[in-house]
């Protein structure tokens, strides 16, 4: 189902003690939330048990940031969906451009960890979204719809229920460099008619897509206020309390 949804990637920051602290912070901030924004947060493996007890009687979700597409085996340094669910994480991000350059993970890699995942009930962040060269090339599109396809088409419309799908250009993330609300608008509105044309538009528009790369508090409330942005990935600034509550403010 559609809605609202901002989520921090805490990606590989924050040791227990200061999960701790954040969380600490967050729980103060929201706690009188009355907002309807689902609030995500996914910090690294070694704190997920640790955030999934402390935020288990509040509205803030927690995500894992990766799985591994065998559910157990000799995979050293690897975890598995199974593992996940076994302390409460029913939700991972997937597809993470810094998986695909860092640890080679093709649309095929990632069909099969989309497989895994919702094999063990669990509700997936897909994450894809072009490089700078080939939007200067005027690929984003081509780009864009391949990735979809490659890891997602194959699904049916009721394994698409447990997909939130979040566009990150890649030469966005990280640097300071956002696409303008244009540019997201337009993007996720090709995105939602990718999904129309393959299955159906009742279904594209029940389906969150968020954009993701160098969603700050300033530039949240713009980006987030275009009709087929649904809500942000959020990276630095979902590392600081503040700005990270600020965002998820911006749809109020
Ligand atoms: O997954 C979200 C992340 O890639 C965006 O990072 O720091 O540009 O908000 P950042």
């Amino acid at each position: 189902m559609r809605k609202n949804i901002v989520a921090g990637n805490w990606k590989m920051n924050k040791n227990l003690t200061e999960t701790g602290d954040l969380i600490g912070e967050l729980k103060l901030k929201l706690k009188s939330y009355t907002g309807h924004t689902e609030v995500i947060i996914a910090p690294a493996f070694t704190n997920l048990f640790y955030a999934f007890e402390e935020l288990r009687q509040t509205a803030i979700k927690v995500a894992a940031q990766n799985m591994h597409q065998e559910n157990n085996g000799a995979y050293t340094g690897e975890v598995s969906a199974d593992m996940l669910k076994s302390i409460g994480i029913d939700t991972v991000i997937l597809g993470h451009s810094e998986r695909r350059a860092y640890f080679n993970e093709t649309d095929a890699i990632l069909a099969e960890k989309v497989n895994a995942a919702l094999e063990n009930g669990m509700t997936i962040i897909f994450c894809f979204g072009e490089k700078l060269e080939e939007r200067k090339s005027n690929q984003h599109f081509e780009v864009v719809a391949e990735q979809l396809s490659k890891a997602l088409f194959h699904l049916s419309e009721e394994q698409w229920k447990n997909l939130i799908l979040a566009y990150e250009p890649v030469w966005a993330i990280g640097t300071g460099e956002t696409a303008t609300p244009e540019q997201a608008q337009e993007m996720h509105a090709f995105i939602r008619k990718q999904i129309a044309d393959q299955y159906s538009a009742d279904m594209a528009n029940e389906v969150s897509i968020l954009y993701g790369g160098s969603v700050k508090p300033n530039n949240a409330a713009e980006l987030f206020s275009n009709p087929d942005v649904d809500g942000g990935l959020i990276g630095g600034a979902s590392l600081d309390s503040e700005s990270f509550v600020s965002i998820v403010n911006a749809f109020e």
